[in-house]
């Protein structure tokens, strides 16, 4: 009995801890819950095609700045119309997978598709790519899994102006609050 209620409260302990770890902003404790709980890193998103990255990455042999082109040179990295789509999806010869018929539906009406954004920065921040492209800096240090998964995946495992501040302080990129701040 003495046991049970023992491991109770082991449990219940812990699980106030990984809650405070949660909410909690500092970047070190945010880092320590999800490395105990990598799967809870991401989360899945509902889009109106479940577009899959992994295949066009590895079957089709695209990089990513062949859809998003505007990557290494622009502030955005922009997401593909359906032009781009209609390259290859035409018709259902490449694939009849269901998915992959409602593309060839909007392609074919000549409609976009109403992705719905999974990144996206309060408008008082200024995020440039193309420089962070130019450092090196790879597409999965911030976007994690969402470039390798069959499904589109958002990660939820940072905050982040903290996390920001720390990469630019390890990489001694500028911490002036103007550099992300300013218009
Ligand atoms: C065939 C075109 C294509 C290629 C290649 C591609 N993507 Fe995407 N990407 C998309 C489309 C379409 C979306 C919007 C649908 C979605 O969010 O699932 C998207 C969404 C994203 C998003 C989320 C954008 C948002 O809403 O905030 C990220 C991040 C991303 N891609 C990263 C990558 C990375 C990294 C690679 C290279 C490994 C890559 N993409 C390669 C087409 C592509
Ligand atoms: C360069 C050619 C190319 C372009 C451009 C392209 N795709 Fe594809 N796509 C493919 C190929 C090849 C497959 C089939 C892979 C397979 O079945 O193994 C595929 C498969 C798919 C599938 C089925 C996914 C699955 O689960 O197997 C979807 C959905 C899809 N594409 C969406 C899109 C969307 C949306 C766009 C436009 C943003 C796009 N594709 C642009 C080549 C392309
Ligand atoms: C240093 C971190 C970082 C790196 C590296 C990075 N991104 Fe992003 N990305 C972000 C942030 C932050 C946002 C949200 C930006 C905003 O709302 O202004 C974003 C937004 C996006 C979006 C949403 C739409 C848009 O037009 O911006 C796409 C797509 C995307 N990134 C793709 C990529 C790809 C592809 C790469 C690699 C070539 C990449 N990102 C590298 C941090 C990064
Ligand atoms: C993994 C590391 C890393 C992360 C994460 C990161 N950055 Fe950077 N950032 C850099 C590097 C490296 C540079 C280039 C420094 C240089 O060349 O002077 C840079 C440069 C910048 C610049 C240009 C600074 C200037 O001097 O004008 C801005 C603005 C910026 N980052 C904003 C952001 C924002 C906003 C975020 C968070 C959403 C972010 N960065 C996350 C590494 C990072
Ligand atoms: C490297 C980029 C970067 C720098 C430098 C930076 N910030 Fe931020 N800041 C951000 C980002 C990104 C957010 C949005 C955070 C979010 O939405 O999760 C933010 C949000 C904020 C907010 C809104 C409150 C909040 O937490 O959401 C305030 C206030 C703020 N920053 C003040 C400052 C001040 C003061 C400085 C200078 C000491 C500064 N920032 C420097 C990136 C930066």
């Amino acid at each position: 009995m003495k046991k049970r209620v023992g491991a109770l409260a082991a449990v219940i302990i812990l699980l106030l801890c990984a809650l405070v770890a949660y909410h909690r902003f500092p970047v070190q404790t945010k880092g320590t819950f999800f490395s105990v709980f990598p799967l809870l890193a991401w989360v899945s998103v509902d889009q109106p095609v479940l577009f899959n990255h992994i295949r066009h990455k590895e079957t089709a042999n695209l990089t990513c700045s062949f859809c998003h082109r505007y990557v290494e040179r622009h502030r955005s990295a922009g997401i593909p119309n359906i032009d781009l789509c209609r390259a290859c999806h035409s018709t259902d010869a490449l694939s009849k997978k269901p998915e992959a018929l409602k593309v060839v539906k909007y392609v074919q009406e000549g409609k976009e598709i109403p992705w719905k954004r999974m990144y996206e920065l309060p408008k008082f921040v200024v995020f440039p790519h193309w420089v962070h492209i130019q450092s090196r800096v790879d597409c999965s240090v911030c976007h994690g899994l969402t470039g390798s998964k069959e499904r589109p995946v958002k990660m939820v495992d940072r905050n982040y102006m903290a996390w920001c501040m720390d990469c630019h302080q390890k990489r001694r990129a500028s911490i002036d609050c103007y550099a992300c701040h300013s218009s």
